[in-house]
C-alpha cells in the first residue's frame, strides 16, 4: 500500500489486490472489445488547457450547485451496482463519504444495502438510480420507498434494458452473492480481509429487491426475477409515465445522441446525463466527451446536462465542465477507493479529484468553478 495516495490509479491497484477478482473485474471492464470503455478516457487527452499567468489565483472556490443543491464541487457519485460486494456495506460507506465531502451520492437499484439503510446511515437526502422494470407494483412501491427515504433526485437509467456483454463477468460466472463453487472459494480464500468483513455484514443480497418484489426470497428467485424485469419495451411514453409517477426531480441517464437529447426535452425530466454506461453497454458507441457538444447544441440551454464516463481525474472533470457540462459523475474512480479502503478510500478518491481540479483551475488562472467555460481550453485558433 503506498504511503500517500496521489492519484486514482493508486486506489485502483489496492482495490485489485484486496477484492476477489470477480468483483474487481465487474468494475474494471467494458462491453466486448472495450473500445468505448477506453475511448471514454482516451478522448479527453485530445483536449488541452490554456496555461494562464498573473491573474491573482488566491481565492479559489469549487462550490456550486447540482440539481439546485449546494455541492462542494460539481462531482456526484454515480450509481454503481453491487457496491456492497466491493466492500462490506459498501453503499453505506460511499454514502457517508459523499456526505462528509459535500457531494451527492446516487444509490443504484442493484445495491446490497436498501434505501432505508442509506436513509438511516446518513440522515441526509440522497439520489436514487432506477431501472425501468416491468413489475408495476414493485415500481410504485420502490418510488414510495424512495420518497420516504428522502431521495431528492431520481436518476432514471435508459441505456440498460438489455445487458451488454462483458466477457469477464461471463467467464468469472459472476453473481452476487457469489456461488460457492471451487474457483470462487479459492478467489475468496485469497482475499481473507474481504471474506471476514463479508461474514460480519447481513447485506449480501440485493436489499432493494429481496423481500420487496413478489416471489423473491432466494438467490435463485432473484436471478430469475432480474433477468425477467429489465424492460426492453421501454419507449418515450413509458419514460414520461415514470417521470410523472415520481413527481420530483429527474435526471435521464444514458443519453449519448443529439436526437435522443431533443426528444428527452419533452418528457418532463429536469436534466440529462450524457452516458454510455461507462462503455459497458454498446461497444463502439461514441465516447461521452465526443458526444457532449452535439447534445449541448440540441438541448440549447433548456436544461442542465451532466456527463459521466472516463472521469478518473480532476482534469477530466474540468475538461467536461469547460466543454459545457453542468457537472460530472464519477463511478469507477470512487469504487476503486471503496474496494481499497471503504469510506476512507471513497473520501480519498474525492479528495484526489478535488485537489486536481483546484490546482488545474489555479494554473489556468481561474478562481471560481462557475467561471469555467470553453475559454479555459486551448484552441488552435489561438495559435
Ligand atoms: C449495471 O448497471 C452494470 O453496468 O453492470
Amino acid at each position: 500500500m503506498p504511503a500517500v495516495f496521489t492519484e486514482i490509479e493508486d486506489l485502483r491497484r489496492l482495490h485489485q489486490a484486496r477484492v476477489p477478482r470477480m468483483f474487481y473485474d465487474y468494475v474494471d471492464v467494458g462491453a466486448w472489445t472495450g473500445q468505448t470503455y477506453a475511448e471514454n478516457r482516451a478522448d479527453f487527452r485530445d483536449i488541452r488547457f490554456r496555461q494562464r499567468v498573473a491573474r491573482d489565483i488566491s481565492t479559489r472556490s469549487l462550490s456550486t450547485t447540482m440539481m439546485d443543491q449546494p455541492v462542494s464541487m460539481p462531482v456526484a457519485l454515480a450509481p454503481v451496482g453491487l457496491l456492497g460486494m466491493q466492500h462490506p456495506d459498501g453503499e453505506i460507506h460511499a454514502a457517508r463519504a459523499a456526505r462528509a465531502r459535500g457531494v451527492p451520492y446516487t444509490m443504484s437499484t442493484m445495491s446490497m444495502a436498501s434505501l432505508e439503510d442509506i436513509a438511516e446511515a446518513t440522515g441526509a437526502p440522497f439520489w436514487f438510480q432506477l431501472y425501468t422494470l416491468r413489475d408495476e407494483d414493485f415500481l410504485d412501491d420502490i418510488l414510495d420507498r424512495a420518497r420516504r427515504a428522502g431521495v431528492s433526485v431520481l436518476v432514471l437509467t435508459l441505456d440498460l434494458t438489455i445487458q451488454g456483454q462483458r466477457h469477464k463477468d461471463l467467464k468469472n460466472r459472476m453473481t452476487a452473492p457469489p456461488r460457492l463453487t471451487l474457483p470462487n472459494l479459492i478467489d475468496i480464500a485469497l482475499h481473507p480481509r474481504w471474506a471476514f468483513g463479508m461474514l460480519r455484514t447481513r447485506r449480501r443480497s440485493f436489499g432493494n429487491i429481496v423481500g420487496h418484489a413478489r416471489g423473491v426470497d432466494s438467490l435463485g428467485d432473484l436471478m430469475d426475477w432480474t433477468s425477467r424485469q429489465f424492460d426492453p419495451r421501454l419507449d418515450w411514453a413509458r419514460v414520461e409515465d415514470i417521470v410523472r409517477r415520481w413527481g420530483g426531480k429527474v435526471i435521464l441517464k444514458g443519453i449519448n445522441d443529439p436526437e435522443d437529447a431533443r426528444r428527452a426535452l419533452d418528457t418532463g425530466a429536469d436534466s440529462l446525463l450524457v452516458s454510455n454506461h461507462g462503455g459497458r453497454q454498446l461497444d463502439g458507441a461514441a465516447s461521452t466527451i465526443r458526444a457532449l457538444p452535439s447534445i449541448l447544441r440540441a438541448v440549447d440551454g433548456r436544461m442542465p446536462v451532466y456527463l459521466d464516463g472516463g472521469i478518473q481525474s480532476g482534469q477530466e472533470a474540468l475538461k467536461a465542465i469547460a466543454r459545457g457540462a453542468a457537472g460530472v459523475f464519477i463511478g469507477r474512480a470512487y469504487t476503486y477507493g471503496l474496494g481499497a479502503m471503504g469510506q476512507k478510500g471513497v473520501e480519498t478518491a474525492i479528495d484526489i479529484i478535488r485537489r486536481e481540479m483546484d490546482l488545474t483551475m489555479a494554473l489556468c488562472g481561474i478562481n471560481d468553478i462557475r467561471d469555467v467555460g470553453p475559454d479555459m481550453l486551448w484552441s488552435d485558433d489561438l495559435a
